[in-house]
């Protein structure tokens, strides 16, 4: 098991932060967005067809760095995710952030016919110093007929995650109509983070 101490995640998206944090408040990790000199580093976004890929990638970059500013033994996360809409196969997929900023949530609910099944996937990876370690994790829903206001970020007012057999229910919300507490019964995020914390030593 790792140990907890402090935690960079390498991210601008505050609803991403948000929910990380909110997932590892009990857990003794404390979460920081990674910033030098006060400001979120950009990276180069590789052309890539998996998530893993994008993750890793931005992960060596982050490592490079924290090395060129003598804190290689900084424990550091990044995290990818995505939407994946049946009826499209791999769209948005890896370009999910940019397809939310070019289409939105409008944008994606003029796209959709019948087939609404839908998708997220995340990818977290996490440098902890000495080795990285890798967490996945699958939400499973279909895509809203209307958009909802409320909570979240990106596809949350559009995304209506499948009942699980626990017996966790959105009641067919969207994750925009709900907590994020309930989110996380649910979300990839959450998954991936967990695979990744539990993950045993080699
Ligand atoms: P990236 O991982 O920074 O490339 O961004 C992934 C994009 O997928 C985000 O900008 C959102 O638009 C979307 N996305 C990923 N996870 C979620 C989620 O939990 N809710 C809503 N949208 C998400």
């Amino acid at each position: 098991m790792l140990m907890s101490r402090r935690l960079y995640f390498l991210t601008s998206n505050q609803g991403k932060l948000r929910e990380a944090k909110h997932h590892l408040a009990s857990s003794g990790w404390s979460l920081e967005q990674f910033s030098i000199d006060g400001k979120v580093p950009e990276f180069i976004e590789p052309q890539a067809d998996s998530l893993e890929e994008v993750a890793l990638s931005k992960l060596v970059q982050a490592i490079a760095l924290l090395e060129s500013q003598d804190r290689s033994s900084d424990a550091i996360l990044v995290e990818d995710s995505g939407l994946f809409i049946h009826a499209f196969p791999g769209f948005p997929g890896v370009y999910s952030s940019h397809i939310f900023k070019s289409l939105g949530c409008t944008g994606i609910l003029s796209l959709m016919g019948e087939e609404r099944s839908a998708h997220f996937e995340a990818v977290a990876v996490l440098w902890d110093g000495e080795r990285t370690r890798i967490g996945r994790g699958v939400c499973r829903g279909r895509i809203a007929n209307d958009m909802v206001e409320g909570e979240g970020f990106g596809f949350d007012p559009i995304f209506i995650p499948d009942d699980l057999e626990d017996g966790s229910s959105s009641d067919g919300k969207p994750f925009g109509a709900i907590s994020i507490s309930l989110k996380h019964c649910f979300s990839h995020r959450r998954s991936a983070l967990d695979e990744l914390f539990n993950s045993d030593d080699e």
